[in-house]
């Protein structure tokens, strides 16, 4: 009798040592505590932090300056699938699916459906004048493409539900929204556009989606930051 207590005491002695040492066990832990990380590969929505809006992209073109770009609204329609976009690394990267988006990351979104990039470039959006965000039809490089991930709230990596904001790298530009609304083509869908000055109102964050979990190229560490 004493000895089967012993024998069993053993055995769970061994089994928690065990689960302790695992880095398994530590990265599940650390996931659990710190919510989901942001991964390439992942499908999500953005949604903007103020107005709730996610970004979307519609099929309308912009007027000027070609055929190829889309124009990219705030859409409060959670349901609509036109608001999945792919985080994809910048072209020929080494990064791989399931790795891991460090604060200052240069990133690409691309559309889920239709494979159109999010895009910026030198033109007025067309109701704040900032500056135009689309959609930019083609699967050449453009540097127009690039945005640079900045984390806000406190964290090493990006997280879904923690704040960010995407700064286009080539006019230092950031991701803006606001309640400004387009009313005949694109009723009640907010202007996306990118703009100068840090602002509220170019905080977003990830939110529905699916999440590819971290590769084998996460550590430990990074995962619990
Ligand atoms: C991310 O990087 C930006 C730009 O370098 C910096 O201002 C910001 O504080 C960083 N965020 C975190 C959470 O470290």
């Amino acid at each position: 009798m004493h000895l089967r207590i012993c024998a069993l005491l053993a055995i769970v002695i061994v089994g928690l040592v065990g689960a302790q040492a695992s880095p398994e066990a530590k990265t599940v832990l650390a996931t659990n505590n710190e919510g989901v990380a942001v991964t390439y590969g992942s499908v999500l929505k953005l949604m903007h932090d103020t107005t709730n809006g996610r970004l979307h992209a519609s099929d309308i073109r912009y007027n000027a300056g070609g055929p190829q770009y889309f124009v990219v609204t705030g859409h409060r329609g959670v349901v609509n699938s036109d608001s999945y976009w792919v985080v994809k690394p910048v072209e020929g990267s080494s990064l791989e699916q399931g790795d891991l988006i460090p604060n200052g990351s240069v990133v690409r979104l691309q559309h889920m459906r239709t494979n159109n990039w999010l895009h910026s470039r030198s033109f007025p959006s067309p109701l704040s004048r900032n500056l135009e965000v689309s959609s930019r039809e083609g699967q050449d490089e453009d540097t127009g493409d690039l945005w640079r991930l900045e984390l806000v709230d406190e964290s090493e990596v990006w997280m879904k539900d923690r704040k960010i904001r995407l700064k286009h790298v080539v006019t230092g530009s950031f991701l803006h929204s606001h309640e400004m609304t387009y009313v005949r083509v694109l009723p009640r869908q907010m202007e996306v556009c990118s703009v100068g000055e840090e602002s509220v109102d170019n905080v977003w964050l990830a939110s529905e989606g699916v999440y590819l979990q971290a590769g084998s190229a996460a550590t430990p560490e990074s995962v619990e930051k």
